[in-house]
């Protein structure tokens, strides 16, 4: 048994679970008019509600030792003093600096000097393009292209803060599509468009592709000379940026303590920055500060991205829950889910310890969701009535975007309604409730809390596994279909049919080229 599960903390929590397992949340309201202020956090304009979950103070109390007993306190504060915790890559972790405002050292240097200086180019970048001074005159549209961290962050800030925007249009290519390339592409004109390539790497095979190819566009239109004044590029690997033709002026760097999951509060936010502005990007910045310093020194039992975490840990390892949905009742929050995949499945998914020893307990769960209401009329069905648990996040703003919104109270009566439905179910009628949901309300969607809602979440990641053990900060996974596909490819492209892989896959080679 591994140092976790054999933990006292680990072992109450098993006996615990026992007794919760039976628990039924409607008699636990019952029995505590003050439920709902006992279960619940805020902090500024969020607010927290998990009382409607299994559990009593009692498991809060056990959940919190668990978390002391793993030591989260000290390992949150060596990620935010800039120690190398992400081991197997030998990398401090210190996205909490980009929005941060004390010095911190990697390899005995203050990290500070260099981050004010990347956020000066921002805004000098940004207010340049928006005021249309900049060399290469007034662009209109700003294509971003990039995947994974260095395309989810920024277009899920750029959708949730569209009423915000008064800069140029910003348009985002993401998969190695070419007509999904050629669509994003056909309503613009090259000459008042600027392109800004995004790849910690700038060795990912989709971003460059797609970077290639509109080069290339760029280029039949305005001419590769003036080509260079469109083209843009983010980046922890200068060198490769300038090599594809990028100016040094126009290479905004980041670092290797950025890992590409967490790099949106650097200069990859940089497309959402253009369309909001620097002010408000700082004010997306500010709110991840206000809860990063929330995190670095609430207690546990009021913590609010521990609490989150700690309930994970509770449905996943002891009710064996391993599907958790987020249903942001918002629908500029439709991106929500898909950044938050990348941010927990990638950072969670690992079987191993930071020791390198197999787990002997589940680590990430599937992380999934959409919209609530159209959510509603499709996959909630399963929520309530299927066999498996499933755990929810409902994330709503209580004031609309729209200064009149007449559709507001319908959405929100929807959130309201539906938790309440998971939980108190008609047990009458096969539909037994007693189903845990968590309840997320922002006073309304602003920069400012944008910003703390993304950093709740990425506090609640690296606590979850902080108590697994796991190494967080990096995806060795990933790596191997990278390496696959660049050894089918030459196959693609060969005369003969496939016969290097298993039976499967050259068979699906050779229907692929005979079909093609
Ligand atoms: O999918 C693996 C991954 O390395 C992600 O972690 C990363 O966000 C994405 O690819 C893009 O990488 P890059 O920014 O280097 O292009």
């Amino acid at each position: 048994m591994s140092t976790l599960t054999q933990s006292r903390a680990w072992q109450a929590l098993k006996a615990h679970h026992q007794t919760m397992a039976r628990a039924s949340m409607a008699q636990l309201f019952a029995a505590d008019q003050r439920r709902f202020d006992n279960f619940s956090l805020q902090l500024g304009d969020l607010l927290l509600d998990y009382s409607k979950n299994l559990l009593t103070a009692e498991t809060v109390k056990l959940l919190a030792s668990l978390a002391r007993e793993r030591d989260v306190g000290g390992q949150a504060q060596r990620m935010f003093d800039g120690g190398k915790i992400n081991i197997s890559e030998n990398r401090a972790v210190l996205h909490t600096a980009l929005r941060g405002d004390q010095p911190v050292s990697v390899d005995g240097a203050d990290v500070m000097p260099q981050v004010r200086a990347s956020l000066k180019r921002m805004r000098d970048f940004c207010d340049g393009v928006r005021g249309g001074t900049i060399d290469g005159g007034r662009f209109s549209d700003i294509i971003s292209i990039g995947i994974g961290g260095s395309h989810l962050g920024p277009a899920l800030v750029t959708q949730a803060l569209a009423p915000y925007a008064d800069g140029p249009r910003v348009h985002f290519v993401s998969e190695v599509d070419g007509a999904a390339l050629q669509r994003a592409l056909e309503p613009l004109k090259p000459a008042t468009t600027l392109v800004i390539v995004i790849s910690k790497t700038f060795t990912t095979g989709e971003t460059l592709a797609n970077a290639r190819t509109v080069r290339e566009w760029l280029g039949r239109s305005v001419g590769n000379d003036t080509a260079g004044k469109h083209l843009s590029a983010v980046t922890a690997n200068t060198r490769l940026a300038l090599e594809f033709g990028v100016a040094g002026e126009r290479v905004f760097p980041f670092w290797d303590w950025v890992g590409g999951r967490y790099s949106l509060w650097s200069a990859v936010g940089l497309p959402a920055a253009l369309a909001i502005g620097m002010d408000r990007f700082e004010d997306l910045l500010h709110g991840a500060h206000e809860m990063d310093e929330h995190f670095r020194t609430a207690p546990f039992e009021k913590n609010m991205p521990v609490i989150l975490a700690l309930l994970g840990v509770w449905y996943n390892n002891f009710f064996g829950a391993a599907s958790h949905v987020i249903l942001p009742y918002d629908e500029s929050l439709a991106l929500l889910p898909a950044w938050l995949q990348q941010l927990d499945m990638e950072s969670s998914g690992k079987r191993v310890t930071r020791d390198g020893e197999p787990v002997d307990y589940d680590t990430g769960a599937v992380i999934w969701g959409a919209p609530g209401t159209g959510a509603q009329h499709s996959f909630f069905q399963l929520l309530h009535q299927g066999t498996r648990v499933i755990t929810a996040d409902f994330i709503a703003a209580c004031q609309s975007q729209l200064a009149n919104d007449r559709h507001h109270s319908l959405l929100m009566a929807s959130f309201f309604a539906q938790t309440a439905a998971l939980m108190h179910g008609a047990p009458d009628r096969g539909f037994p409730g007693n189903r845990p949901s968590n309840s997320i309300l922002l006073k309304k969607l602003t920069p400012h809390a944008l910003g703390m809602l993304l950093a709740f979440y990425e506090h609640k990641v690296f606590v979850q596994n902080a108590i697994w053990g796991v190494n967080a900060f990096d995806q060795p996974g990933v790596e191997l279909g990278k390496q696959l596909a660049s050894r089918i490819l030459p196959e693609l492209d060969g005369k003969g049919p496939a016969g290097s892989f298993d039976a499967s896959t050259n068979g699906l080679i050779g229907f692929y080229k005979s079909n093609r």
